[in-house]
C-alpha cells in the first residue's frame, strides 16, 4: 500500500515537471525586446551612457567617460537659432555608447528600425564620438520617438555641440545618476511609486519602455523617504536642493537626512577654500538661537559631484 503511494506522488510529480515544461517550451514567453522605448526610455538611456556601476570604462563608479547632456538654442555648426531649445546628448570621443545604441533591438522593433534607418545611428562611432537626440516619426499612422544620429545627419561634432551649449546649458545627467548610485540614496528613496494612493502624492508609475535597457533601475525597495521618481516636477528650484543637500535641517529642522556637504569638494566656485567648520559653528549658533539667518551655502565648483547631481534631479526626474 506504501509502495502503491509512493508511485502515485512520483506520477504526479512527472507530471507537473512535464506540464511546465511544456509551457516553458512551447508557449510563447514574453520578450522585453517587443517593448518599445518610449521617451523616457530613450532620454535615460542616452544621458547614463552605458553602464553605472563597475565598468572598465568606470573602474573607481566616479561617472568618468559619461555622455554630456545639453540644451541647444543655436546649431553648433550653422549658429542658426533653434526655437524652442532642443536636448542633446554628446560622447566625446572614446565614451561608451549607451545599451540604446550599442543593442538597437532594445529599444523595440519600431523605434530601433526608425533610429537606424531615418536616425542613421548605426553610423555612429565610439572612437569619433557623435551627438545624439531624440525625434519624432510616423509609422503606420502612428507616433514613435526614436534616436538621431546628428553628427551623421546635421555634421555637428562633440566638441562644436558642447561649445555651443557653453556651461549654463550643460547637464552631468549621467554622472549624476552615479552620484545617486554611490552615495547609496535609495537606502531611503525609491524611483518606484507603487500602489493607487502613492500616485496621488508621487505621480505616475513608470511604463514598461520607459527602463528598456536601463542599468541600474535604481528602484530601490526599503522606502525610507518620499519616492523621488517625479521630484522635479514639484520642486525644481536649485535653491532649495543646494541647501537641502548642503544640510537638510535648513528646510526641514527634523529631516533624518544626512548632509551631503562634502559632495561641494574642497573649493568654492570661485576656487576658494570651504571652511565646513566655520560653517558648522555659525549653524550651530543659528540653531541655538544666538544668531537669526543660517550662514549661506557655499556656491558648487562647475565640476563638483554636488552639481551633478543636481543637474540629474532636474534635468531627469520630471
Ligand atoms: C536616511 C535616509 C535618507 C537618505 C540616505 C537620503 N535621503 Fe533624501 N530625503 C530623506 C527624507 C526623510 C526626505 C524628506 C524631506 C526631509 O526630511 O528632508 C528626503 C527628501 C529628499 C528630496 C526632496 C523630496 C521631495 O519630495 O521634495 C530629495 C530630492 C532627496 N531627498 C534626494 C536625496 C539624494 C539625492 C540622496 C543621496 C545623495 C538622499 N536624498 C539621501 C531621507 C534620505
Amino acid at each position: 500500500m506504501a509502495f502503491q503511494q509512493h508511485k502515485l506522488g512520483a506520477a504526479a510529480i512527472g507530471g507537473m515537471l512535464g506540464l511546465s515544461m511544456t509551457i516553458t517550451l512551447m508557449f510563447p514567453s514574453f520578450d522585453f525586446r517587443s517593448a518599445e522605448s518610449t521617451w523616457v526610455g530613450l532620454d535615460k538611456s542616452l544621458s547614463n551612457g552605458r553602464v553605472i556601476g563597475f565598468s572598465y570604462e568606470d573602474p573607481t563608479v566616479t561617472g568618468a567617460n559619461k555622455p554630456i547632456t545639453v540644451i541647444l538654442d543655436k546649431d553648433p555648426k550653422t549658429g542658426e537659432k533653434i526655437d524652442p531649445p532642443m536636448r542633446a546628448y554628446v560622447y566625446e570621443p572614446g565614451v561608451p555608447f549607451a545599451p540604446a545604441v550599442r543593442h538597437p533591438a532594445n529599444t523595440g522593433p519600431t523605434v530601433s528600425q526608425l533610429s537606424l534607418s531615418v536616425g542613421k545611428m548605426g553610423e555612429a562611432t565610439e572612437a569619433q564620438g557623435a551627438v545624439f537626440a531624440i525625434n519624432r516619426g510616423e509609422v503606420n499612422g502612428k507616433d514613435w520617438d526614436y534616436i538621431e544620429n546628428l553628427t551623421a545627419l546635421k555634421g555637428w561634432t562633440p566638441a562644436d555641440t558642447l561649445r555651443a551649449a557653453t556651461d549654463e546649458n550643460t547637464r552631468y545627467v549621467g554622472k549624476g545618476k552615479t552620484v545617486y548610485i554611490t552615495e547609496g540614496c535609495w537606502w531611503c528613496h525609491t524611483l518606484l511609486p507603487e500602489q493607487t494612493q502613492d500616485w496621488q502624492i508621487f505621480g505616475a508609475p513608470p511604463m514598461l519602455g520607459d527602463f528598456n535597457g536601463e542599468m541600474p533601475t535604481a528602484f530601490g525597495s526599503d522606502r525610507k523617504a518620499p519616492d523621488i521618481l517625479h521630484v522635479a516636477s514639484r520642486n525644481s528650484s536649485r535653491e532649495w536642493m543646494d541647501m537641502h543637500f548642503f544640510n537638510p535641517r535648513l528646510v526641514q529642522p527634523n529631516s533624518i537626512m544626512p548632509r551631503f556637504d562634502y559632495l561641494w569638494g574642497e573649493t568654492d566656485a570661485h576656487g576658494n577654500k570651504i571652511d565646513f567648520d566655520k560653517w558648522r559653528t555659525e549653524y550651530k549658533e543659528y540653531r541655538a538661537g544666538t544668531r537669526i539667518y543660517p550662514p549661506e551655502i557655499p556656491e558648487y565648483a562647475g565640476n563638483s559631484e554636488v552639481r551633478a547631481l543636481v543637474d540629474w534631479i532636474l534635468t531627469s526626474l520630471k
